[in-house]
């Protein structure tokens, strides 16, 4: 008896602990750690890239409307570190 009621109460912590990780924190609130620069500074360099990008859906306004955060519609939300990348120029 004593041993299910040990067992019991560790899985309730393995449950809890699982259960954490589910939680995830709005959208809403993700601030980036930088100004994100637009892509059109990043445009003039990588043609390319921009091309390839604009035929996606992470540059169609229509599919990234639901992102309410306006940073991660550029090439930011994949590319970190892009203030330092273009001031460097
Ligand atoms: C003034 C020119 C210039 C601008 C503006 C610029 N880049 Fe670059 N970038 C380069 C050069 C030069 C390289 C190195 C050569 C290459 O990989 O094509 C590079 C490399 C990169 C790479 C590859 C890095 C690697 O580790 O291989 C990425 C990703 C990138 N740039 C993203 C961006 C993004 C996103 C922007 C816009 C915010 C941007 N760049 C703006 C010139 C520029
Ligand atoms: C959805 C995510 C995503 C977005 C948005 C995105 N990229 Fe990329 N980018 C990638 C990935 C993944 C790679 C490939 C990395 C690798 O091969 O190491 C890449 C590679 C690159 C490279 C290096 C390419 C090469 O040929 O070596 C450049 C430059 C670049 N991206 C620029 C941009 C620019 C400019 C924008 C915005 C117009 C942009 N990216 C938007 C994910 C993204």
């Amino acid at each position: 008896m004593k041993k299910i009621v040990v067992m019991l109460f560790v899985l309730s912590f393995i449950v809890v602990g699982c259960a954490g990780m589910w939680l995830s924190p709005p959208i809403e609130s993700f601030k980036p750690s930088e100004t994100v620069p637009p892509s059109l500074v990043c445009q003039t360099c990588h043609q390319d890239q921009f091309d390839s990008w604009k035929k996606t859906r992470h540059a169609d306004g229509k599919y990234m409307a639901k992102i309410p955060v306006t940073e991660l519609h550029e090439c930011g939300v994949c590319h970190i570190d892009l203030s330092a990348h273009v001031a460097d120029l």
